[in-house]
């Protein structure tokens, strides 16, 4: 069997029948007020906010579930290093723990900070990358694939077929088909191949997990090819937790061995702190190859920093090398991956149809399933997302026909695959409170979805339209 406690079903030492609920595993010393307004007063805020949740200001929002980037909660241990972030330019003492922190989990050799994951990614990818060249991957993230296609290269997406039918249960649906693989490198010629990426968790697939026996297998095809294989690491702890919950011969590993174990059989990985390091921004680069990492230093001096220090404060890697140590903790990532999947239990259980299993860090509802009353053409997501903040103040991000969706040479609308709004759950922020009143806010809809409405764009730029587009209810 591949996997053997799966079901929801949990394993290890201790003993989870005598607990009833998983509790936050902190107390909260400092606490930030969130503004309390009336439905009436956010039709209001929408409204000028032309239906886009993007252009609303943080203090128009009661609970914030548009990103888990960069909106975790540092720990007292984490702000009491920040005090002690030593500011100089070069050899930084912070830039040393923050160093050894990442080359003790990665077994790298060369680390490379940067301001944030795409930074690191802009000079990975600008190097390896060009005209004529391919990229793999599980599915490349949005800035990934960005940062390939400004090269010229081009980016593939080879998610397993279980990883593509949001309500099948599968312990992996962030698996890279390797035989799919395997076949477009003999088909593209494997000189002209950059690198294999696999993103844990998968991001754009759900928040969904990468097995060990994956990565095992695509580090082999590329080991045979003489193929870069890189990690997009950035949640990479969360995914460590779902090997040690669902593969075979992890149960007694610790999750911080299980990443070391998955980042060994890498050549390089690009992390954006601003997940799985706890942290309000940063990022980094991690290689093997001394030639490979020269280059990138010279390309990191020229745009972000010198290479103490990247394009971060001494504060800021301080915090970064406690926040990667703090965020193996199994007590920490019972709380985070169960909180985020408590969520998901209850919006199943209100017939709220979403991606299943729920991710690490988010829940994916199926909005064009949810809203089938509303043709695609009419951006159900965008619908639903309008909702969420009317009723509940509630901000969730549109992953659908508004994001992706494009125009023929006729001007024809083109939708996405699929009309997903994604429920990003800030680390260490929200209290199972918070998740009670989002449930409820979706009972609440469920009960009104019939006279939910649907939308047109009545103004957009020409790229990354979700951000800014405007929008009209359709009455
Ligand atoms: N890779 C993955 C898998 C990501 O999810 C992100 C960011 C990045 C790279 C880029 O990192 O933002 O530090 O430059 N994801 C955010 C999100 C923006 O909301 O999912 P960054």
């Amino acid at each position: 069997m591949f996997f053997t406690f799966w079901s929801g079903v949990f394993c290890g030492k201790i003993d989870f029948m005598a607990i009833k609920t998983i509790i936050e595993p902190f107390r909260i010393k400092m606490v930030e007020p969130i503004t309390m307004h009336t439905e009436a007063e956010r039709i209001d805020y929408l409204k000028a906010a032309h239906y886009n949740p993007f252009q609303l200001s943080s203090d128009q929002v009661i609970i914030d579930l548009l990103t888990d980037s960069g909106t975790s909660a540092m720990s007292a241990r984490q702000w009491a290093g920040m005090m002690e972030g030593d500011e100089s330019y070069a050899g930084s003492q912070s830039w040393l723990k923050m160093e050894k922190a990442v080359k003790d989990l990665s077994g790298m050799e060369y680390i490379l900070p940067t301001h944030q994951g795409r930074a690191a990614e802009r000079i990975i990818y600008t190097l390896l990358g060009g005209a004529g060249k391919y990229f793999f991957s599980n599915t490349h993230f949005d800035t990934t694939r960005a940062n390939i296609e400004f090269s010229g290269a081009t980016a593939i997406d080879l998610p397993i077929e279980e990883g593509k039918n949001p309500q099948l249960i599968h312990p992996f649906k962030g698996n890279l088909d390797v035989a799919a693989l395997e076949k477009h490198i003999l088909d593209v010629d494997a000189q002209q191949v950059s690198a294999v990426i696999l993103t844990v968790t998968n991001n754009s697939g759900g928040g969904q997990p990468v097995s060990m026996q994956n990565a095992r297998e695509v580090a082999a095809v590329c080991a045979k090819y003489n193929i870069p294989f890189l990690l997009d690491m950035c949640r990479i702890a969360e995914n460590a937790w779902f090997i040690r919950q669902r593969e075979e011969g992890f149960a007694d590993v610790s999750c911080y061995d299980i990443a070391r174990e998955m980042m060994r059989l890498a050549d390089g990985a690009v992390m954006s702190s601003k997940k799985d390091a706890l942290v309000n921004m940063g990022g980094f680069l991690a290689l093997k190859d001394p030639d490979l990492a020269e280059e990138c230093k010279n390309l990191l001096i020229i745009t972000e920093g010198f290479t103490t220090y990247g394009g971060l404060s001494g504060r800021d890697m301080e915090a970064i090398a406690i926040g990667l140590e703090e965020v193996f903790r199994h007590d920490y990532l019972e709380y985070r991956i169960k909180s985020t999947e408590y969520l998901g239990r209850k919006l199943t259980e209100l017939g709220v149809p979403i991606m299943q299993p729920t991710g690490g860090h988010a829940v994916y509802v199926d909005a064009r399933t949810f809203y089938d009353h509303i043709p695609v053409h009419e951006y159900p997501g965008q619908a639903l997302v309008c909702d969420l903040y009317r009723v509940g103040g509630i901000r969730a991000v549109e992953v659908g026909s508004v994001m992706f969706g494009k125009y023929d040479e006729h001007g024809a609308f083109i939708p996405a695959p699929m009309d997903l709004v994604r429920l990003a759950i800030p680390r260490r922020v929200y209290t199972q409170s918070h998740m009670e009143y989002v449930a409820e806010v979706f009972a609440e809809l469920v009960e009104q979805k019939q006279s939910s409405k649907g939308y047109r764009i009545i103004k957009e730029p020409k790229f990354l339209r979700h951000f800014t587009a405007w929008f009209e209810e359709i009455v």
